[in-house]
């Protein structure tokens, strides 16, 4: 438990929180790095009947300090911009083991990831595979790429992270991507070296995957007659974890182990499995250190009061944009236990943190937001006008700001009055 009691009070390993807060104020992000480390190897260890790559994507949690821990354990990156291939160079990471997915890479993004040597673009449309033949013939390379195949499976999660159905805008029909993997066949500054999908995320269950796994070999079988043979398998991210009691992780374990037995069941060398976890890496690592600035009674007895506390929706969008549920615990409990919504400055009502929370709290109380490690300071904005909160990486029993608190000048740097 990287978030665990110490005589009464909430610690990040064996640095207490409010030590943090005091140090480096609030609203602040706390990453455990001991945490994150142990989901990687816990992920390798569950993968490891089968040669594969863990891609961490870059889009859950980005901070460079971060990355640059990741790339010591040796990993791969999953990355969908320019900016965040950018971001993988600048702390240490090896573009060799690059993917790039996203529907609209521009030029300039083609480019760059050709030009630093990237392991594999995922093409998600037969134009973006004419605009990657024509980049690279200009540079005078071979683009290394792999189509992503969308195999319509419904992965069983909130609309807006599921991507593997049909009327989703990521990746290409079955057919399609035959078609499309005949022609890169032929084209001489191609080279294909895999076939994947990513059917979504906060996925529960190992079937989807096994369903969208049938659906890539399926299709690598149809092609093998064309002499089109593929170096790695990519099942993408998505691995579920538990927001909320009674949710249940998925069991790499148990996919890792099919994985394996789909692969040893077929004809000649195995493929490389490559995996692009974001959440399971690091949302439980993280929280979201937040001050109660003001309690303000609910409208009726009975009826849950209103902590009012320094981080918002433009900190943690999750609440607002999914309905995502984060359990939240006082760094310290103090005075009566009673039911509050916990709730930011942003003046729109859809900034509620948390909903009707047993908590025992006081003004100036220190709340902790629960498994904020992903898609929580990456989603963040200025709305408002509120400067980014700080992060914080914690190392067993040091800590270190490895994102400076946003200051108001920081927020109109680029702007100029006319
Ligand atoms: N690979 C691709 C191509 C992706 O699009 C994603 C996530 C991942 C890997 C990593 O998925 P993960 O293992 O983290 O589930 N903001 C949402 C999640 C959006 C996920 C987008 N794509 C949230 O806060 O729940």
């Amino acid at each position: 438990m990287p978030f665990a009691r110490k005589d009464g009070a909430l610690c990040a390993n064996e640095v207490p929180l409010a030590a943090i807060a005091a140090a480096a104020g609030t609203p602040t992000y706390v990453y455990s790095w001991p945490d994150v480390a142990r989901r990687y190897r816990h992920t390798a260890s569950a993968l490891r009947a089968q040669a594969h790559r863990i891609c961490y994507a870059v889009k859950a949690n980005a901070n460079l300090a971060v990355l640059a821990r990741f790339a010591t354990l040796g990993a791969g990156w999953d990355v969908v911009s320019g900016g965040e291939l950018e971001r993988v160079l600048r702390a240490g990471g090896d573009p060799a083991k690059a993917v790039f997915s996203g529907v609209g890479k521009s030029t300039a993004d083609i480019d760059f990831a050709l030009k630093c040597g990237i392991d594999c673009l995922n093409v998600e449309s037969a134009s973006e595979l004419r605009r990657i033949e024509a980049r690279a013939a200009l540079l005078g390379r071979r683009a290394r790429i792999a189509i992503r195949v969308n195999p319509d499976v419904d992965a069983g999660t909130h609309p807006h992270i599921a991507t593997g159905l049909k009327e989703s805008k990521f990746g290409v029909a079955p057919a399609e991507a035959a078609a499309l993997y005949r022609q890169a066949h032929r084209a001489e500054h191609l080279q294909i070296v895999g076939i994947g999908c990513h059917i979504g995320s906060q996925i529960q269950a190992p079937a989807p995957y096994l369903a969208a796994l049938d659906a890539l070999l399926a299709l690598a079988d149809s092609l093998a007659a064309d002499g089109i043979a593929f170096s790695h398998v990519n099942l993408g991210g998505g691995f579920g974890v538990r927001y909320r009691p009674g949710e249940k992780p998925l069991d790499l374990r148990a996919l890792g182990q099919r994985v394996a037995a789909a692969f040893a069941a077929r004809p000649g060398p195995p493929p490389t499995l490559l995996v692009e976890p974001g959440r399971s890496l690091v949302a439980a690592a993280g929280v979201l250190l937040a001050k109660v600035e003001y309690l303000k009674p609910g409208p009726g007895p009975g009826q849950p009061g209103f902590a009012v506390v320094d981080a918002a929706m433009n900190d943690l969008l999750r609440p607002a944009l999914y309905q995502a549920w984060h359990r939240v615990q006082a760094v310290k409990a103090v005075g009566r236990w009673q039911q509050w919504h916990i709730v930011g400055p942003v003046c729109e009502s859809a900034d509620c943190l948390a909903r009707s929370r047993r908590l025992a709290l006081a003004e100036g109380s220190l709340l902790a937001i629960a498994d904020a490690g992903a898609y929580g300071f990456t989603q963040s904005s200025n709305y408002n006008g509120r400067p980014r909160a700080a992060e914080v990486l914690v190392d067993r029993d040091s800590f270190a700001v490895v994102r400076r608190r946003e200051t108001a000048a920081d927020l109109w740097r680029l702007e100029r009055t006319v």
